[in-house]
């Protein structure tokens, strides 16, 4: 599926998502059921950065970044109704953050040297090429700007319906490189959308950040708190989370693999 027809998607499954998921408006989210940056403090603070999200879907992210003190924020997206849904979020939330919209690969439309902070965060497996993203992000920041990306976890390719299913089955090989599509389903356990992503070994990551000469500060393989934790904690305080109830079938499986990885590039 290409980059055109996961706008689509994301266009048809924009209200469902945003109705049926808890994404906080207080801390920065990376993945379900997992803790945020005020737990990992894995970006610190960003008073008086300029500030890029990549596939900043609802705009959660970027509100944060606002409210917590950057100079500018600029939320990109290729789905229009995810922007749509962003620009209501932010003038609520009183905060100035600009949207475009684009495809993440190509940024031509920012100078060099434009931002100190890049993020993403579960949108960048959603590209066709991702070593363009890289290269472009690289470009565009400034010397000292941090790269901080939040994705699938390769082993999550692998093994995850494997271990949600119970069966050796649905287990995938890790040493391809796939773009593959797969449905998103409603609790009504229907079809609203298909998506295309591909799956990129931990090599490839780690080498096309090397490549284009990133300096590599942190990688975080998060754990999703656990089902005792979640019943203790004040949901709210979970930076994302399905609105209706707990997952529990995600929550077993992610106390056994990472869902994400998190990978934390400096430009020097
Ligand atoms: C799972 S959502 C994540 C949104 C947001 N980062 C968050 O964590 O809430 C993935 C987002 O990536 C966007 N996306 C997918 N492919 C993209 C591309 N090539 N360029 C820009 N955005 C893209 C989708 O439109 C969608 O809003």
């Amino acid at each position: 599926m290409s980059n055109e027809e996961n706008r689509l998607s994301w266009n048809r499954l924009s209200e469902y998502y945003q109705s049926s998921t808890y994404i906080s408006l207080d801390d920065i989210h990376y993945g379900p059921y997992s803790p945020g940056e005020k737990e990992l403090n894995i970006i610190g603070d960003v008073t008086g950065l300029d500030c890029l999200e990549l596939g900043c879907g609802g705009g959660q992210i970027s509100i944060v970044l606002a409210k917590w003190g950057a100079n500018k924020v600029i939320g990109l997206d290729i789905s229009d109704k995810q922007l749509e849904f962003a620009q209501s979020l932010a003038k609520k939330a009183d905060v100035d953050v600009t949207f475009i919209r684009r495809n993440m690969e190509n940024l031509s439309l920012f100078e060099e040297s434009s931002f100190d902070l890049v993020i993403s965060v579960h949108a960048i497996s959603y590209v066709e090429n991702i070593l363009n993203v890289i290269s472009e992000t690289f470009r565009v920041l400034r010397t000292s700007g941090r790269f901080v990306f939040c994705t699938l976890h390769p082993i999550q390719f692998v093994l995850w319906e494997a271990l949600e299913e119970n069966t050796f089955e649905k287990i995938y090989p890790y040493f391809t490189s796939t773009r593959d599509s797969w449905d998103w389903i409603n609790d009504k356990k229907q079809k609203i959308a298909t998506f295309g992503q591909t799956y990129r070994r931990f090599e490839e990551w780690i080498n096309g950040l090397i490549t284009n000469d990133f300096e590599i500060e942190r990688v975080i393989e998060p754990r999703a708190y656990t089902m005792k934790q979640l019943q203790e904690m004040d949901l709210n305080t979970v930076p994302y989370h399905d609105k209706k109830e707990i997952n529990e079938k995600f929550v077993r499986v992610s106390q056994i693999i990472p869902f994400s990885l998190i990978i934390s590039a400096k430009k020097e």
